[in-house]
């Protein structure tokens, strides 16, 4: 608004006594926030979370470390530090649902370093949030073999939606454990039911489903949602589809192919058994396959829990091809990463595009950026095509 307008308003609210002083003062501090924060604050995005694991714990961590970002820095995990207007440090997080009864009860800074989380401790300082864990309604998040390891609470699980709606939150995000088929799908109800948008980090299709009642369900109440499964930022998937594009463009022809994951936190311990695991299973190998147009023998999963490795995984890819003359040509390779920061600079930017498109209007799945930040998208196209993809919509020349 310019001044000259916002002058009219003020003498005008002057002539409305006590109740229009109240406005002006309301009026005034917003201002002030706008001075504070600079010409390019666009408000904070409200998230809540479900599932305060290693990966949350990653994802608080990152907005902390990085609260003090600028636009023209390079930020290592994120796509931009200005993402059409919205920064790190824009999230807030509100609200938490947690199965852990040791973290129920716990600010939510407290409750990301208690056990069995392990993720790396990068940023130790996280300042007191002032929101407290909730006990969400535990459902098949907890395996009965994860029973103990996750320490599942009995307590009566809060009412999700009405708890998103008074925290206001904008987006939430799940983070689940693997295998949480009913689980998953409440919180997306929820989220649903309290009119805000859905991330959906873990392998049970819902957003990439447009026959999915609760994604047609976004789409119906113009909110959006974006998902399923987070893709690392370098991670085995991300890496092992490179490069089987890469053997494609360059014609050689891929025999077979497997990954092998190992890691030592609960979302490998969780995935030890295998009818947990088939939606993980088949979300990493058809972001593989679905490189090359032939059938491709594969192999590839989570393959072991190996608990001194704690947030430490560890990949192993093989590749057997036929170059020139039918001749073999194979490739192997180990990557050694922190599994749960790997996914949380991702995550800062899927928030930041829920929330813009929040802004715009846009309702029913976020085809760019889920092409670009999950295993299982409803469209699974060329990686760096994805990203060009996520720049349009950013700009405005892309509406999802
Ligand atoms: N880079 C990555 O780490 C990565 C990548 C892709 C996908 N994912 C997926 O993200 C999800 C989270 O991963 P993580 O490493 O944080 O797992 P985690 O085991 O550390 O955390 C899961 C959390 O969910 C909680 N929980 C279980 N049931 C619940 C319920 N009903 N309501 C609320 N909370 C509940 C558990 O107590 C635990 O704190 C997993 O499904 C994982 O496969 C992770």
């Amino acid at each position: 608004m310019a001044f000259s307008q916002l002058d009219r308003v003020k003498k005008r609210l002057q002539f409305y006594g006590y109740y229009s002083m109240v406005i002006y003062y309301l009026l005034f501090y917003g201002h002030i926030e706008y001075l504070v924060q600079g010409d390019d604050f666009m408000g904070d995005i409200r998230v809540a979370i479900a599932g305060l694991g290693n990966c949350a714990s990653a994802l608080v961590q990152g907005v902390h470390y990085y609260r003090n970002a600028k636009a023209n820095e390079e930020v290592p995990g994120l796509m931009h530090v200005d993402f059409g207007g919205y920064y790190p440090k824009d999230l807030k997080f509100v609200a938490v649902f947690e199965a852990n009864r040791k973290k129920v009860g716990l600010d939510v800074a407290d409750a990301i370093w208690v056990e069995p989380n392990c993720c790396l401790k990068f940023a130790p300082d996280v300042p007191k949030i002032g929101v407290k864990v909730l006990p969400g309604p535990v459902s098949d998040g907890v395996a009965p073999h994860m029973k103990e390891s996750f320490f599942s609470h009995d307590l009566e699980p809060v009412d999700v939606v009405e708890e998103l709606k008074k925290a206001k939150a904008d987006v939430l995000v799940s983070y689940l454990p693997v295998g949480s088929e009913k689980g998953s799908r409440i919180y997306a109800q929820a989220a649903l039911d309290a009119g805000i948008g859905f991330i959906n980090a873990i392998p049970e299709f819902i957003v990439s489903d447009p026959d999915d009642p609760i994604a047609k369900g976004f789409k119906e109440k113009g909110l959006p949602c974006a998902g399923d499964d987070i893709k690392s930022q370098l991670g085995a998937t991300i890496l092992h589809r490179v490069l089987a594009q890469l053997f494609d463009k360059r014609g050689l022809i891929l025999q077979n192919t497997y990954q092998l994951n190992i890691g030592g936190n609960t979302d490998f311990e969780n995935m030890q058994v295998e009818n947990r695991l088939k939606s993980k299973r088949v979300s990493k190998t058809q972001a593989v396959t679905s490189c090359v147009d032939y059938e491709l023998p594969t192999k590839i999963g989570p393959s072991d829990y190996v608990p001194f490795l704690k947030d430490n995984k560890v990949c192993y890819i093989s590749m057997r091809s036929k170059a020139f003359g039918n001749l073999p040509l194979d490739l192997n390779l180990k990557l050694s990463v922190q599994d749960s920061p790997n996914s949380a600079g991702v995550i800062i930017d899927v928030v930041r595009a829920i929330k813009l498109a929040l802004d715009r209007g846009v309702g029913g799945e976020l085809s760019s950026i889920s092409s670009y930040s999950f295993k299982h998208p409803r469209y699974q196209i060329d990686d760096f095509e994805a990203r060009d993809r996520v720049d349009e919509f950013i700009d405005g020349k892309r509406e999802r």
